[in-house]
């Protein structure tokens, strides 16, 4: 039987995650639950949000399904921390930054799916004055370890880097700052980092009978890096003769999605970029409560909804927030691993939830979330679960 590491975190991950295992039980995925370490308990208890147990643990399971964690800015961070702890010169990480950056998981995928009968999808006006409503279907590929998130970046440059960057003839615009009144962050692409994501995007429109993939990314401009993306789409688009290679900026990239997103299937972006798309797309299916990603390495892999601990909801008994982001990402694993059937079958029962439209959560009832969203008809989370479960 395989072992799955279960990785909640914080928050509202605590919630959604025991959920979806609730699902893949019921759809017939037998497998071992292990208990990974992770989150801001673990800052606070121990200085460390990814103890190294956790590591060890992904390192010997391979695949990984996470809820959520809460990360907190400095200060904040530096208080919380356990007394004895404190004053020893620790510095908090994002536990999942840590994690992509640990495991390489560098091929991040996030699906963008309209359900039919979702309250929440787009619609737009049509000739007449009626509306339409676009079905969308992207799916979007997020270089996850480089580019403009590669972490590379200074507040007051040392030396050595202020002497190499005026090198460049366009530093002169700057030979007035004073170094301690500078910040600066790379942008640094690598080519077989670059071209593994292009690959992986292409293969996944082979598989899923996508007709083109779009390179979304600014080479008018960012003439080096999205230079390099576009030159490497070019030449990776050759080996995949029955596939269009698109390319678009990415701004008028936001700009199509809010107007025909209907024409875009699997885009590919640099780190940041691929970040902003695809909360774009996700935003025209429903928002946080159906964003599901994979991040994916050559060894391990975690699957994990995209939104993050919702601490406002974390208190509330019987919890309201919209598990299927995490039920989505389950079954992203699922596909991952060759179980591919019981995934379509979840979707499949998530579909017919959505579209009967009986069991709803606040954010489909167009609600604002609290306690009370439940006496105005929102379905606790629990409920849609159970809704799931009794469509398989
Ligand atoms: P968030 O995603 O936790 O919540 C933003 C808002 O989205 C919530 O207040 C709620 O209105 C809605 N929302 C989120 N998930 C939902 C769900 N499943 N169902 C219904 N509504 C949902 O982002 P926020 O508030 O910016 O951050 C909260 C904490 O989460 C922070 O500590 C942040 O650092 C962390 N975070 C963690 C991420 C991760 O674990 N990958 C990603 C994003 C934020
Ligand atoms: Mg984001």
């Amino acid at each position: 039987m395989r072992t799955i590491v279960s990785l909640p975190g914080d928050g509202i991950g605590k919630t959604v995650l025991p959920e979806a295992i609730r699902v893949l039980e019921a759809a017939g995925f037998k497998a071992n639950y292990v208990h990974g370490d992770i989150g801001w308990e673990f800052w606070i208890k121990e200085g460390n949000a990814l103890p190294q147990r956790t590591i060890d643990l992904l390192e010997e399971h391979k695949i990984g399904l996470f809820g959520a964690i809460t990360s907190k800015p400095k200060q904040e961070a530096d208080k919380e921390l356990s007394p004895e702890l404190q004053g020893k010169g620790l510095v908090y990480f994002s536990p999942i930054v840590s994690l992509r950056q640990h495991f390489n998981l560098d091929i991040c995928t996030r699906p963008c799916r309209a359900f039919k009968g979702n309250p929440l999808n787009f619609i737009r006006k049509d000739a007449s004055g009626g509306f339409e409503e676009p079905l969308v279907d992207a799916v979007v590929f997020r270089q996850n370890t480089e580019g403009m998130y590669g972490g590379i970046e200074w507040t007051n440059p040392p030396a050595q880097v202020r002497e190499a960057l005026e090198t460049h003839p366009k530093m002169k615009k700057f030979a007035h700052v004073k170094s301690e009144d500078m910040a600066i962050s790379t942008r640094i692409v690598s080519k077989q980092a670059t071209s593994r994501i292009i690959r992986a995007a292409f293969e996944y429109a082979k598989k899923h009978g996508y007709k083109n993939v779009t390179v979304c990314e600014k080479p008018n401009v960012l003439r080096e890096t999205s230079g390099m993306f576009l030159q490497l789409g070019r030449e990776i688009a050759k080996d995949y003769p029955g596939i269009d290679l698109w390319d678009t900026n990415i701004d008028a990239q936001m700009m199509w999605l809010t107007k025909n997103p209907e024409n875009y299937g699997v885009l590919v972006s640099e780190n940041m970029f691929g970040d902003i798309i695809s909360d774009g797309f996700a935003g025209l299916v429903g928002g946080l409560g159906f964003a599901c990603s994979a991040n994916v390495g050559e060894e391990v892999a975690v699957f994990e909804p995209t939104h993050g601990s919702a601490p406002k909801y974390e208190q509330l008994n019987p919890s309201i927030v919209n598990p299927i982001a995490m039920f989505l990402s389950a079954c992203m694993m699922l596909d991952h691993i060759g179980e591919g059937e019981k995934a379509e079958k979840i979707r499949k029962a998530i579909a017919e939830v959505i579209e009967e439209g009986k069991v709803r959560s606040y954010d489909m009832m167009k609600l604002r979330g609290g306690a009370d969203a439940i006496s105005k008809g929102a379905a606790t989370t629990q409920q849609i679960t159970d809704a799931v479960i009794a469509k398989l």
